[in-house]
């Protein structure tokens, strides 16, 4: 059993693969926290995408998984929070790039775009990858830092 929890959040749109994937975990042994939603009814993204980021920045989860149609909108809704660096992820390559580049802490799909067998290796690919350190630490620490007004020089 790991001592990782793993947070999980979807919408409508995402609930059967966010079902799946829970499972995935538990095989694993990881520890799960989901955050709903707990059915086909129809939710709002946005209020699942900052269920992930609570649960990140109140140290309930160290990594969380996010789950719309598309992964567009949960993904968006998350990345709103500069503590959360979601990677909308279609297959393993992006996982695995998403961890060692980017220090993803949220792995997000899109349930009516990717197969359920490549997002449970995906997501097996992103638990076991570290981030790779060196060049890519201050890029990532300005991700957490965006200046207040941005500037096109
Ligand atoms: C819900 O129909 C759908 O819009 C949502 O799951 C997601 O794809 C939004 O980005």
């Amino acid at each position: 059993m790991s001592s990782e929890i793993i947070a999980l959040a979807s919408d409508h749109g995402g609930f059967v693969l966010k079902t799946s994937l829970t499972e995935e975990l538990k095989r694993l042994g990881y520890m799960v926290l989901d955050l709903g939603t707990h059915s086909g009814d129809s939710v709002d993204y946005p209020d699942f995408g900052y269920r992930i980021a609570a649960a990140l920045a109140e140290g309930k989860a160290t990594l969380g998984v996010a789950v719309c149609g598309s992964g567009i909108g949960i993904s968006m809704a998350a990345n709103r929070y500069p503590w959360v660096r979601a990677a909308l992820c279609h297959d393993v390559t992006s996982a695995r790039l998403s961890r060692e580049h980017n220090d993803a802490n949220v792995i997000a799909f899109g349930e009516r775009l990717i197969g359920t067998e490549v997002a449970r290796e995906a997501l097996r690919v992103f638990l076991a990858t570290p981030f790779a350190g060196n060049r890519h630490v201050a890029r990532v620490e300005k991700l957490g830092a965006p200046p207040r007004t941005p500037s096109i020089s």
